[in-house]
């Protein structure tokens, strides 16, 4: 959507503009208010179940190989939560079960308050998912993969439009927006999956699996500030990550996994104060899996 479609339509839904210069970030948020300000109980009948993610007594078992044993993990709206541990803990496991790609051996994971094993497609269609490794159709363009999430999202097409366009500023996508999905970069690959999300109606419950590496500087800043902000506006965020500074700057809480066992969580206050010895999370976190290097 051009800039002069956004005040035309703008102008159709009576927003007052200025003479002066307005920019197109503003206008955009304000359509997006005056779409919602239009349908106040759809708005409201959004709001998320508490938790948005309950997972209980999760275990995953691969033959013999235990990847998640007994996880209990909620996370409520309004909140980001943080799956950290060294690699072969469980966290994409977990992540997949919460996601409905694989099922577990014993336990429940919930989303929204719906069972996503017992009521799938309600719980599939409240969740956004960003996967380790990205992969989409390859012979559509971003333009159309993001418009076909909103349309499988039941998103009305003109809201569809100005957030596309919103988010398609936000993470510099304009360029490859008519560019086939199988020639896209990593990153931007990655990029069109986050707006494929965004696309959709807020609050989101959204499970991100190392949404940050692949992403440039600029991509990973605009990313956490969104995070932050959706979390601010009630969405529930469970999100796995290597880099613990990112982990610290984000989450609220932290859920520590090594080996599929929980050993450790709460809030980094918390993380410290049992740890005595640790002066941030990445020794409380060394000292759990493994212990500091010497
Ligand atoms: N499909 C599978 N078949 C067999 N074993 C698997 C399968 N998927 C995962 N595993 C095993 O389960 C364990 C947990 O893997 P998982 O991918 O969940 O770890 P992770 O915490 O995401 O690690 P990383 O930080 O490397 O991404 C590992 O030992 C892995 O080899
Ligand atoms: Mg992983």
């Amino acid at each position: 959507m051009k800039s002069e479609e956004l005040l035309r339509l703008a102008r159709v839904l009576k927003i007052p503009l200025s003479k002066r210069a307005i920019r197109r970030s503003w206008l955009i948020e304000e359509i997006l208010l005056e779409f919602e300000r239009r349908e106040p109980e759809t708005a409201q009948a959004r709001k998320l179940h508490s938790p948005a993610i309950q997972i209980e007594h999760l275990e995953k078992r691969f033959g013999s190989k235990v990847a998640v044993r007994d996880l209990e993990l909620k996370v409520n709206p309004g909140e980001i939560v943080g799956l950290v541990g060294p690699n072969g803990a469980g966290k994409t496991t977990t992540l997949r079960i919460l996601t409905g790609i694989i099922k577990p051996t014993r336990g429940a994971v919930k989303v929204n308050g719906f069972n996503m094993f017992s009521e799938t497609v309600k719980a599939k269609h409240c969740i956004g998912y960003i996967p380790e490794k990205p992969t989409c159709y390859p012979s559509l363009t971003a333009r159309e993969y993001i418009m076909f999430m909103s349309r499988i999202y039941d998103v009305p097409p003109e809201i569809a439009l100005v957030r596309m366009r919103k988010y398609v500023d936000v993470f510099q996508l304009d360029e490859f927006l008519d560019a086939y999905i199988g020639t896209l970069s990593k990153g931007n690959l990655q990029r069109v999956l986050i707006v494929g999300i965004f696309v959709r109606n807020p609050p989101y419950v959204l499970a991100l699996d190392e949404p940050i590496y692949g992403l440039d500087p600029r991509g990973a800043w605009n990313l956490k500030a969104l995070i932050k902000r959706l979390r601010s506006e009630g969405s529930a965020v469970l999100i796995s990550t290597h880099i613990l500074e990112v982990a610290a700057e984000l989450c609220d809480r932290f859920v520590i996994m090594n080996e599929g066992d929980v050993v450790g969580r709460g809030t980094l206050d918390t993380l410290l104060q049992y740890h005595k010895d640790a002066r941030n999370l990445e020794e409380v976190f060394l000292g759990l899996t493994g212990g500091i290097p010497q």
